[in-house]
């Protein structure tokens, strides 16, 4: 077994070549002159750290046969323990891809219980009681495809899962409080989904997705570094002095510090993020899309051809793309002059990756940082222009783009109160009751449970329109709940608030706004709290106040 995966651990050009029926040369220089990690770049990638507050960064490359690999930075910032290639970082959705590989085994598997098992197979068949939404028409006709394209309608609800301690499968079942938009009409991303797809899996094989992965998929591509379970990840770290597990970091713009993100607020493994790994092990994982047919692969083929063709389109973002991004399962595809560019992003609790790979060029690179910043992309797209010898005048400055996505999202916190009430110019009208009387816990069957009070804080953010005289009410999770979010809530008029979720001290990446409004009762109590839990969605869900 061991020397099966060793031999099938060197790469064969040859078969990519085939594959698109390419000459034998490759079109650009070849990779004796391609030199990634020059001065130059260097200089850049230091910068972009500092201006862009990350605190370390570690890429791998794969180009041909060669690989290229460096650490830039602090792993943790206490210890200074350096970012090697070999450091340990979560990977976030980049798991996204793992789980439409692992889909796939059984798609294609020959045993005789997974035979009937296809892209097509209605998730609700393999996992009825499970598997129930609002809308019976989705309920009973959501595919794997659908699941693994984000096309089944279904909008994130994250809150569901980051605010409080849900399995994989009572997310699955909470699904049925979460209201879903109409199926396949436009791309929706979804992390439940994968979690349902996960969850699929492990029911059909009887058998952890923990245990699929490492046998179905990382052992034979020699990925001995990489994890669903933390705490096999720590224990490489213990053993391997080589190995290290990266701290991630949020960054407290107001005390202009880097916290440290305790193991504690990880949620446990699902399939839609929660992978461990290194960025040189994510180059065995780019370097089988690169060469699809490669006898030693341990997906098909046909596998990787159905995750990286298009099943849904993306709507246009400030990317520069020349033709249409789409998503394929568990993978994102653009055009980028002229050529097709594949891969995919994650970020939780403090970490990011990108991963993106150019077939047509035998090309790829993942990179993984422990904050919650650009720094990833903006040397993602420097490493692919570098490649692919862009002229300076028609390189993509992604540093520029970082900065105003930065400032727009600010701006667009700062004016929440504004965007979400466009009507409420008038005079501000007292809430119904004293303060006191909204201070409790709201419940509500998805999202959980958030304890209000009145808020002790100075609040250091926004001071948006018209200042209320009333304190703002803090929510927080009433259980025990993971990523520490918090909802400032501001009186905006009688019974009507506005709320700021803030992820730890507060990221622009990651905090948003909401549209909020308690309910009196005839008995003049707090009934409940209709909150716009779903950001992309208009409705308010409803909490009801139960302390
Ligand atoms: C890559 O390595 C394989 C196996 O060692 C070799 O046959 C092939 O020629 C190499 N390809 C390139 C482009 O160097
Ligand atoms: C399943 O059977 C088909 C047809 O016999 C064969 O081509 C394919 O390689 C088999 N797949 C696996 C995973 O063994
Ligand atoms: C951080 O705080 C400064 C003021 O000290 C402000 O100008 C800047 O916009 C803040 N950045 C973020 C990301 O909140
Ligand atoms: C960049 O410079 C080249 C050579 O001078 C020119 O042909 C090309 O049109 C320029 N591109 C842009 C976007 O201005
Ligand atoms: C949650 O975030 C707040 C704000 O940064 C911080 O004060 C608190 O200690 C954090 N709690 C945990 C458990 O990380």
């Amino acid at each position: 077994m061991l020397l099966f995966s060793l031999l099938c651990l060197i790469p064969k050009i040859l078969a990519l070549q085939s594959w698109l029926g390419l000459p034998s040369q490759l079109p650009l220089q070849s990779h004796h002159d391609y030199v990634p990690f020059s001065d130059d770049f260097e200089r850049f990638v230091d910068a972009t750290l500092s201006e862009f507050l990350t605190p370390g960064l570690a890429i791998a490359i794969v180009h041909g046969n060669s690989t290229f690999a460096k650490g830039y930075g602090l792993a943790n910032i206490a210890s200074k323990e350096p970012v090697t290639p070999r450091t340990l970082f979560f990977t976030g959705s980049t798991t996204k891809s793992f789980t439409a590989a692992a889909a796939s085994k059984l798609v294609y598997s020959n045993e005789t219980a997974h035979t009937k098992i296809s892209w097509q197979s209605k998730l609700v068949d393999l996992i009825r009681d499970d598997f129930v939404l609002e809308d019976e028409y989705a309920t009973n006709h959501i595919t794997f495809i659908d699941a693994l394209s984000h096309r089944t309608g279904m909008p994130r609800h994250d809150l569901s899962w980051i605010n409080g301690d849900p399995t994989v499968r009572e997310q699955v079942r909470q699904l049925r409080y979460l209201p879903p938009r109409e199926m396949r009409s436009q791309w929706e991303y979804c992390n439940l989904m994968f979690t349902a797809v996960s969850h699929t899996i492990e029911i059909v094989t009887g058998t952890a997705m923990a245990t699929l992965l490492r046998e179905w998929i990382w052992e034979p591509l020699g990925m001995h570094e990489t994890f669903y379970d933390l705490a096999d990840a720590l224990a490489l770290a213990e053993k391997n002095d080589e190995v290290s597990m990266a701290t991630g970091y949020l960054y407290d713009n107001y005390t202009k510090v880097h916290v440290p993100v305790p193991f504690s607020d990880i949620p446990p493994s699902n399939g839609a993020g929660g992978v461990l790994s290194t960025a040189l092990d994510y180059t065995k994982w780019i370097k089988l899309f690169l060469h699809p047919t490669n006898s030693c692969n341990p997906i098909t083929p046909a596998a990787i051809k159905a995750m990286t063709t298009a099943h849904m389109p993306i709507p246009a973002s400030s990317r520069p793309v020349t033709g249409t991004d789409f998503y394929g399962l568990g993978l994102q595809g653009s055009v980028y002059r002229g050529y097709e560019t594949i891969g995919h992003d994650g970020a939780i609790n403090g970490y990011m990756t990108s991963m993106l790979w150019v077939p047509k060029l035998d090309w790829g690179v993942a990179i993984m940082q422990n904050a919650y910043s650009l720094a990833a992309e903006i040397v993602l797209w420097r490493l692919l222009d570098d490649f692919l010898q862009t002229p300076d005048n028609e390189t993509f400055d992604m540093s520029s783009i970082a900065r105003q996505e930065q400032a727009t999202k600010l701006q667009r916190l700062e004016n929440a109160r504004q965007t979400l009430y466009p009507d409420a110019n008038g005079d501000v009208v007292a809430p119904a009751l004293p303060l006191q009387a909204y201070e409790g816990v709201y419940h509500h069957p998805a999202y959980q449970s958030l304890r209000l009070s009145i808020s002790e804080q100075p609040d250091h953010a926004e001071t948006s329109g018209i200042n209320s005289a009333l304190p703002p009410l803090l929510g927080l999770p009433a259980a025990k709940n993971y990523m520490n979010i918090s909802i400032t809530l501001k009186h905006v008029s009688g019974e009507y608030w506005w709320g700021r979720t803030r992820y730890g001290p507060g990221s622009f990446l990651a905090d948003d706004m909401k549209k909020a409004k308690f309910e009196v009762g005839v008995d003049g109590k707090v009934k409940g709290l209709g909150l716009q839990a779903e950001p992309a969605m208009d409705e308010l869900a409803w909490f009801e106040k139960v302390e």
